[in-house]
């Protein structure tokens, strides 16, 4: 019989191809000095907690003094920390504490644009034919917008200065999109990436990795892109994807590449076609390129099953490890896209067998599920500007519940920036900590045994689906023991599988196996072994 013993997993080099990766929305997630907002103190003091979740890394959402318009996408100054967040110190401090605690900290670099009120933009405002004008994407004045690109916050992308020009955002109008033909451009990149690496950070999250380029002669899209689209496809051929961008993740992969502990990139690739998005992690390229298509997929056994295959071949197809992401900042969150906590659950069991590294996004370990915001109360602006016909992204950044009898849960004495929902407190992580049925839970059980089977996070998968259950069967690749199968159903009725011991269940409710068939309820999913 084959040995089934789990095996500590052997050397981890290099960390980030198989890392849990825990997304930190920073204004969201602890206050340490009481004022209402999420800071880097605050995030210091629960590092322990992090550290016992059992993830390998921190990604905190952008930290830069901003403008406000963007929920801190929208960067002021590169080199700076928001006063909201602390000093460039705390940063410092964060970085030792996490690495004490063998965590690496990842921060959150926005390339695409910067924000209106960036020292940059406000001189070419002032003077059209200053340096800095030709950092940005202006065009002549004129009665109509130079060409039919759109926003993808809903609205045209072109915005007029004070004396007639146009100027391009691809987000916001506080948001205008940086030159990166220009190499005064690329360069002021260069030092922003190793001021933070010289300080200890061990890496980035790039925003719109797969944007930064235009089309050179600014041609028409050939299509209208619309926020509903399910990736970003032809309909943005002009203002995403274009080749040049490649040169950049070359450039920016050498310069992590020198330094004695490689630093590490993970790039938002938010297209349709899985292929291009593997191009983005080429062997020197990003380390990690996000795909979006789990996140985006409905609750459909079919649909999983299919965009797993898709992905692990794209990234295999480039020697590249696959991202795993069900949760971030700009997603409702999954208990609610889903309809039920259980099934957020039983996806996570999947996403956490796959190979590859898996985000998780600050509060899924708790089962937050999406917020209501009352209108008076959002800050989003893809709220404000579809005029309150898209919800906007509030309703998964709400301040994290951490002690049930405290004071707003825990996460501040002062009132959230965010109003706390009723009932969050019935989420927090103390109650859930003395609950062995709880989520929080179930996420550090999957945490250490990913840790102790190598099939699980670095094995090598074949996707099956018989109706809507999908089976994914790990084999770690040094030939270890230890051959684990994730089951997930995602239909209406049980089914019986194969199975010889059952490691974990994302349901309580799952029993056996007897007579070496397990009954998989609806919704559920399991690790088992052979
Ligand atoms: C970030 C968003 C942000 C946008 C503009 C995205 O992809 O994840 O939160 O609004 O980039 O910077």
């Amino acid at each position: 019989m084959q040995d089934t013993r789990p095996v500590e997993r052997a050397a981890r080099d290099p960390w980030w191809r198989d890392a849990v990766v825990y997304q930190v929305y920073l204004r969201s997630f602890a206050d340490g000095n009481g004022d209402g907002v999420g800071d880097f103190p605050g995030l210091r003091s629960r590092l322990p907690y992090l550290a016992g979740l059992g993830v390998d890394a921190v990604w905190v959402t952008p930290h830069y003094v901003s403008g406000g318009a963007d929920g801190g996408y929208d960067v002021v100054d590169f080199t700076s920390v928001d006063p909201d967040y602390g000093t460039v110190e705390d940063v410092r401090g964060l970085v030792e504490d996490a690495h004490g605690l063998g965590l690496r900290v990842l921060l959150d670099i926005v390339p695409n644009h910067t924000s209106d009120r960036h020292e940059w933009f406000r001189r070419a405002l002032a003077d059209p034919d200053s340096p800095e004008a030709a950092r940005y994407h202006f065009r002549p004045a004129s009665e109509e917008p130079p060409n039919n690109w759109q926003s993808m916050f809903g609205g045209p992308a072109w915005s007029r200065t004070p004396d007639g020009r146009w100027y391009l955002h691809l987000f916001t109008p506080q948001q205008p999109d940086l030159n990166w033909t220009n190499p005064a451009v690329v360069e002021d990149f260069d030092r922003t990436l190793r001021f933070w690496f010289d300080l200890g950070v061990d890496g980035f999250r790039v925003d719109v990795a797969y944007g930064l380029f235009k089309d050179p002669e600014y041609r028409d899209n050939p299509g209208i892109y619309s926020p509903t689209l399910f990736g970003h496809g032809p309909e943005q051929a002009m203002t995403t994807n274009q080749p040049g961008v490649h040169d950049v993740w070359r450039r920016w992969r050498a310069i992590c590449d020198s330094y004695a502990d490689p630093k590490m990139l993970v790039g938002e690739v938010s297209l349709a076609d899985l292929a291009e998005v593997g191009r983005y992690a080429r062997p020197d390229e990003l380390h990690h390129a996000f795909q979006f298509r789990l996140l985006k997929s409905d609750w459909d056994a079919a649909s999983f099953a299919d965009t797993i295959t898709e992905a692990l071949a794209a990234f295999d197809a480039v020697g590249a490890p696959a991202p795993w992401v069900l949760g971030n900042h700009d997603k409702a969150r999954q208990v609610t896209r889903y309809g039920s906590l259980r099934r957020a659950r039983a996806a996570a069991l999947l996403m956490l067998a796959l190979p590859g590294s898996a985000y998780l996004y600050a509060g899924e370990e708790l089962g937050l599920p999406e917020a209501d915001v009352p209108d008076q109360a959002r800050r989003d602006p893809i709220f404000f500007r579809s005029g309150g016909k898209r919800a906007g992204r509030d309703g998964c950044r709400i301040p994290m519940p951490w002690e049930g009898g405290e004071e707003n849960a825990g996460f501040s004495g002062a009132t959230p920036w965010l109003p706390q929902p009723a009932g969050w407190a019935g989420y927090a992580v103390d109650r859930q900590e003395s609950d062995p049925g709880s989520t929080l839970a179930l996420y550090r059980q999957a945490i250490l045994l990913r840790d102790l089977y190598p099939a699980l996070g670095s094995g090598r998968a074949s996707v099956t689906r018989t109706g809507d259950v999908v089976r994914v069967d790990l084999v770690a690749q040094s030939g270890e023991p230890g051959a684990v199968t994730c089951w997930i159903n995602m239909g209406a009725t049980p089914a019986g599988v194969p199975a010889h011991r059952l490691l974990l269940s994302s349901s309580p409710d799952v029993t056996g196996p007897v007579a070496g068939v397990l009954r998989l309820k609806a919704d559920t999913a399991v690790w088992v072994t052979w």
